[in-house]
């Protein structure tokens, strides 16, 4: 299989990859490359795939070992790798209309958070329900020199439970079990975390889950917090993907956050999630 890869952003940060079919079993050299390639641009998009959910999970499985979520009403019966983020439910699941409609990185919140997400597209609205990605490598070269010392050895406190409260305002969701709160723990990591494979440094923190600074007074903390992620939200650091059913999206959590943008609910929009397991922040 070869691989090629186009450009989708003036920055290296988003690429198209051609010439892969991933219904297929992918051989050693090709998962070698597209390792590469993430580690290169943090987001791979691949258009055109026509995938099942054994074939999405024997792909992601290439990259790691899989993640299962904590709020198991959201997996699919029989794929519980799978996250369903499907506005009409999908096979018994709870439906989702509101997820990731604020700048997150997927599952910050453990103490060893995944390594990427895999995101597959089978329905969507014509309008809408794009997903907003932030360079958070640019963001972090982009900052002031007094800015980088400030923060380069700071760490930050992560948690789901205030975040998940706050999207099931209004009854939408049900609270976390004492089960699931036990999974999850607040953590710590830093602020500035490195790419072990190539070095490269990412600002670490989001607007999700990301609680307060370690070791600062909260107003000051919360400023931080603040500056830090209207930063990583500029214009100059966003890709917008539009998607088109078969499309799947593979990025790197360590190196991007994201946001999901809103849409008019009378249509279907049914996604699906695999996530990769990651190794502690560095
Ligand atoms: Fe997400």
């Amino acid at each position: 299989m070869t691989i090629s890869t186009k450009p989708m952003t003036t920055t290296r940060f988003v690429v198209e990859v051609e010439g892969i079919d991933l219904s297929k079993p992918v051989d050693g050299a090709t998962v070698a490359a597209l390792r590469k390639e993430i580690n290169e641009h943090s987001i791979l998009v691949f258009r055109g795939q026509s995938i099942d959910n054994d074939q999405h999970v024997a792909f992601s499985r290439n990259f790691g070992d899989l993640e299962i979520h904590t709020v198991k009403q959201y997996l699919l019966p029989d794929y519980p790798e799978i996250i369903a983020l499907a506005n009409r439910g999908e096979n018994g699941t709870t439906p989702i209309d509101n997820g990731g409609a604020y700048w997150h990185t997927d599952i910050s919140y453990k103490a060893k958070p995944p390594m990427g997400s895999l995101l597959y597209s089978l329905e969507v609205p014509p309008e809408g329900g794009d997903t907003m990605f932030a360079d958070m490598y640019a963001a972090y070269d982009a900052l002031d020199d007094d800015m980088k010392a400030r923060i380069d050895d700071l760490r930050a406190v992560h948690g789901y439970e205030a975040r998940f409260t706050k999207m099931g305002e209004g009854g939408k969701r049900p609270k976390l079990s004492a089960e699931q709160l036990a999974e999850v723990p607040d953590v710590s990591h830093p602020v500035v975390r490195i790419n072990p494979e190539t070095g490269r440094k990412a600002l670490y923190v989001n607007e999700g889950f990301t609680l307060s600074i370690e070791g600062l007074p909260m107003d000051e903390s919360r400023d931080l917090l603040d500056t830090l992620n209207a930063h990583a939200m500029q214009p100059d650091f966003v890709y917008s993907h539009h998607w088109r059913v078969g499309d799947l999206v593979f990025w790197d959590n360590r190196a991007v956050m994201h946001c999901a943008t809103g849409y008019d609910t009378s249509y279907a929009r049914t996604m699906h999630r695999t996530t990769i397991q990651g190794d502690m922040p560095i």
